[in-house]
């Protein structure tokens, strides 16, 4: 066997994806017969790049250094999409991520709104809602059983998943309107507690169907929580609200009221429940 001594030229990426472009277009105006016989020796010929990537990697494989190096070229986007097409190597955190927001985006555009990942940081990733989505009452929800559930199914290694504050909601967004999360589920709606029953700026603690819930309140925007500590699981009606932030009475880990976010240890939060304004009154939607 003989190598070259000379590299080879780099070729133009750009270039080479237009000449392929280029070329379908042309295949496409061919009879049947022909585009078969073009589709057969493109994957034939891709079979054997295939096979001859695969045994190069099996060859290094049992070499550290070279498995370093092989680790390091992947972060080469080209590289990393031609051994992602053979399945030579797994998909990427990244591309695991992406995927996982990719599927819940269909549920967030039905109410008019979007996520954008902002940061991967293992064991971290950092999202932030955009649209509708962003500053309505039910984002807590919407993250909750939504996004991080998909983070986490599709990437266990991934264990604190942060939502980040946006910019709020769109001018003329009510809260009456913005409150239903996509991800609310199936249920019914059941009376909670009269508007006026919540003092603005504050919390009410109540049952419903033997379920003790956590209602805020803040100007237009009304939330709802599992009444119960992140830390100990105990009540928080109890507490003190300054601004949004609601302070356990118990050991004084603060929460915001908006998202449930835990100020004092991000890596928990309070449990968010549906939620909505119906009239005169708060609404909550129990499982049956
Ligand atoms: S139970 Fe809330 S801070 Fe301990």
């Amino acid at each position: 066997m003989t190598t070259s001594s000379e590299a080879a030229p780099a070729p133009d990426l750009d270039g080479l994806l237009r000449d392929i472009g280029r070329l379908e277009s042309v295949f496409e105006t061919w009879d049947e017969t022909q585009r078969l016989a073009v589709t057969a020796h493109c994957r034939a010929i891709e079979a054997l790049h295939g096979e001859a990537l695969r045994r190069l990697v099996r060859s290094l494989k049992g070499e550290p250094a070279a498995l370093r190096a092989m680790k390091d070229a992947l972060e080469d986007e080209v590289i990393y999409a031609v051994l992602r097409k053979h399945q030579i190597v797994r998909a990427s955190l990244v591309e695991r991520v992406e995927a996982a927001l990719t599927g819940v985006r269909p549920m967030l555009a039905s109410h008019g709104g979007d996520v954008e990942l902002i940061k991967i940081d293992p064991p971290s990733v950092q999202v932030r809602f955009t649209g509708a989505c962003d500053g309505c009452p039910s984002s807590a929800l919407t993250f909750h059983e939504g996004v991080k559930k998909a983070i986490e199914e599709a990437c266990p290694e991934i264990t604190h998943i942060q939502q980040l504050k946006g910019m709020g909601n769109s001018p003329g967004q009510s809260a009456s309107n913005a409150m239903q999360s996509p991800f609310a589920g199936i249920g019914l709606w059941r009376f909670a507690i009269k508007l006026a029953d919540v003092p603005e700026g504050g919390v009410r603690g109540i049952e419903v169907d033997g379920e003790n819930l956590l209602i805020a309140k803040r100007a237009a925007q009304v939330t709802c929580f599992r009444n119960a500590c992140a830390h100990l699981g105990l009540p928080l009606h109890e507490g003190a609200v300054t601004d949004g932030i609601l302070a356990c009475p118990h050991h004084d880990f603060e929460y915001d009221l908006a998202t449930g976010e835990c100020l004092t240890a991000p890596s928990v939060q309070l449990q968010p429940h549906p939620v909505r304004v119906s009239g005169h009154d708060v609404e909550v939607r129990m499982a049956r």
